[in-house]
């Protein structure tokens, strides 16, 4: 077998944006699915997980879709993304896929994304050698949607595919879905150890759930806002004033996350592509986390309690990160100060009765690739 690895990601601003056809900023991390594949010329799928090491899930290639509800939620991912290629008229003799995740399973650092892709990549060294990266994402994230039924957007499979290692991916999103050619996404450098920085992953062990419906019904929000703007999506919104004719106050919340984080993306794009002291993006941070809070409410108590502590205790700035509704904060941090950031958090999960978070530092990894 050959093997095929695939990062999860954070973002390090622009939330909630992707759908709404805005800005993203997202790093890959060093935290990676395994997917080890052989071509089967059974006409069959067979996938097992080391994290699952009950399931054995076989299936024919010809029935992915009437299989669906049979199989073990976990293998709708993988599954997914075979479904995916058949459909788009790629020919799949039958694979063997074998896998094996260290990005943490439901922390909002896009698990999903990496077996995902983990997959896809796989499965296009073996069978389709000519579908290019954006048809890579495309396939990874309507296994997601259509298949495994989780609703996302394309940040986290656009991350696992295109981000490279040292580097923040800065992704306008209608820009890299409509473009037929041209420059599609841009590598900015995202060198923290040269400041004396290092990013912070705190996962708060409250696991959020795509497939839950809180997510879905806040892209039906942004959908609606956009609709009563007369406008093809919020992106097409540049300032706040605009919103006052959305009627509804919620939605003119929702609306106002949407516009502001925009603008934050672009903001902190800018400093770093200007190789500016990232602490000057801390700030930014922490008013993204203030706006998914009160605007687009998606925070939680733990969440909140994780960011505050953190910059209570020295950093720079601290927000939640990926779809909300538990999962993990992101907090930028002097490289001395890490462990005492790490225990102030700890120190006020204690006291607020949340269970033991887990903190570790994270550098830019490289996306998805076959590993010789
Ligand atoms: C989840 C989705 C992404 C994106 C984020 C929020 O991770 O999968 O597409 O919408 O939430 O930014």
């Amino acid at each position: 077998m050959q093997k095929w690895v695939a990062p999860g990601r954070v973002n390090i601003i622009g939330e909630h944006t992707d759908y709404n056809q805005g800005f993203v900023l997202p790093i890959a991390l060093p935290l990676v699915v395994e997917c080890f594949a052989a071509v089967l010329d059974t006409g069959d799928v067979r996938v097992v997980s080391r994290q699952r090491p009950g399931d054995r899930v076989l299936a024919g290639v010809g029935a992915l879709a009437a299989e669906r509800d049979r199989v073990p939620a976990w293998s709708r991912y993988p599954l997914g993304v075979v479904s995916e290629f058949v459909r788009r008229g790629h020919r799949i003799a039958g694979v063997d896929i074998e896998l094996d995740g260290a990005v943490p399973i439901g922390a909002g650092l896009s698990s999903s994304a990496a077996l995902s892709c983990a997959v896809a990549v796989a499965l296009r060294d073996l069978f389709a050698p000519t579908v290019t990266d954006r048809e890579l994402i495309d396939i990874a994230r309507a296994a997601e949607n259509d298949y495994a039924g989780a609703p996302t957007g394309l940040l986290d499979q656009s991350a696992s595919i295109l981000c490279t290692a040292g580097h923040a991916l800065f992704l306008d999103v209608r820009r890299f879905t409509h473009m037929a050619g041209g420059t599609t996404h841009e590598q900015i450098p995202f060198d923290l150890d040269r400041f004396g920085l290092e990013l912070l992953v705190i996962d708060t062990g409250q696991a959020h759930e795509l497939v839950d419906g809180g997510y879905a019904a806040r892209r039906a929000q942004c959908d609606a806002a956009a609709a009563e703007l007369g406008v093809p999506a919020l992106r097409d919104i540049d300032t706040i004033d605009a919103l006052e004719r959305i009627v509804d106050p919620i939605l003119r919340r929702r609306a106002r996350h949407v516009v502001t984080e925009n603008a934050r993306v672009l903001t902190v794009a800018e400093k770093l592509r200007d190789g500016a002291d990232p602490r000057s993006i801390g700030p930014i941070l922490s008013a993204g986390h203030a706006s998914l809070r009160d605007d687009f409410e998606v925070s939680t108590p733990a969440l909140d309690a994780a960011a505050a502590a953190a910059v209570d205790a020295g950093a720079h700035g601290a927000r939640m990160v990926g779809g909300g509704f538990g999962g993990s904060v992101i907090a930028l941090v002097d490289r001395e100060h890490a462990a005492a950031v790490a225990d102030a958090v700890r120190n006020r999960f204690v006291r607020a009765g949340f269970a033991d978070p887990r903190t570790f530092v994270v550098v830019p990894g490289p996306g998805a690739h076959r590993v010789d």
